[in-house]
């Protein structure tokens, strides 16, 4: 798949078939993440979670039952401390920003297998931590409940215009030298 259909292919799904994915399948998205930019340390670790238990009870965690539907869940976890060690406060800005760009390698990779997902940003850290034994001065990133998408059809999201978030040698102009506003049919 070229990059580009796989960013386009993209999409949050939050209705899993029944079949269990292909854990080797998570496992090498996982390892896509690996390639992302780092501020010295890659801090970002995932725990692969397939106990069904479990599972239901970080659904409970985030409030939202379709994580409880997914065979696999992913658990994405930083360690800002080794950051914070580096940069001093700006480690804490480091860490969610290098954690977003290995995320989204890893859901480029999970979108080029066929498998599919939604990042679920919103839980109760404390007990997503209690659920898993991750030490309470880690960071939860985030939630990937991973399976493969049904027949049903998901309505597309549009997205927000290249025009409305393109400035060009100052903040707000939008036109680029020689006088060009550019969208997507100009490039
Ligand atoms: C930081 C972050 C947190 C998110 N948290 C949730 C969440 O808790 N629950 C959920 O259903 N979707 C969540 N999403 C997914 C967004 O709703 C989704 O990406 C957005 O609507 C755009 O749709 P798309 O992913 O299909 O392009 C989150 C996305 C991000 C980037």
């Amino acid at each position: 798949m070229q990059l580009q259909d796989a960013i386009k292919k993209r999409k949050s799904v939050r209705r899993y078939l029944d079949k269990k994915p292909d854990w080797r399948k998570i496992i090498r998205a996982i390892d896509m993440a690996r390639f992302a930019p780092i501020a010295g340390n890659f801090v970002l670790r995932f725990i692969l979670v397939s106990d069904e238990k479990k599972i239901t009870k970080l659904a409970k965690a985030a409030q939202q039952s379709f994580v409880g539907t997914a065979k696999y869940v992913v658990v994405a976890v930083s360690d800002d401390s080794k950051l914070v060690r580096s940069y001093g406060d700006r480690g804490l800005r480091f860490s969610p920003q290098q954690a977003g760009a290995a995320i989204e390698n890893f859901l480029l990779a999970l979108t080029e297998q066929d498998l599919v997902t939604t990042w679920v940003g919103y839980f109760y850290d404390e007990q997503v931590k209690d659920i898993l034994d991750i030490p309470n001065d880690l960071s939860v990133e985030a939630i990937f409940p991973i399976g493969k998408e049904t027949k049903i059809k998901t309505s597309e999201k549009r997205k927000i215009d290249l025009e409305n978030i393109l400035y060009f040698d100052k903040w707000k102009n939008k036109k680029m030298t020689p006088q060009t506003i550019v969208s997507m049919g100009g490039v």
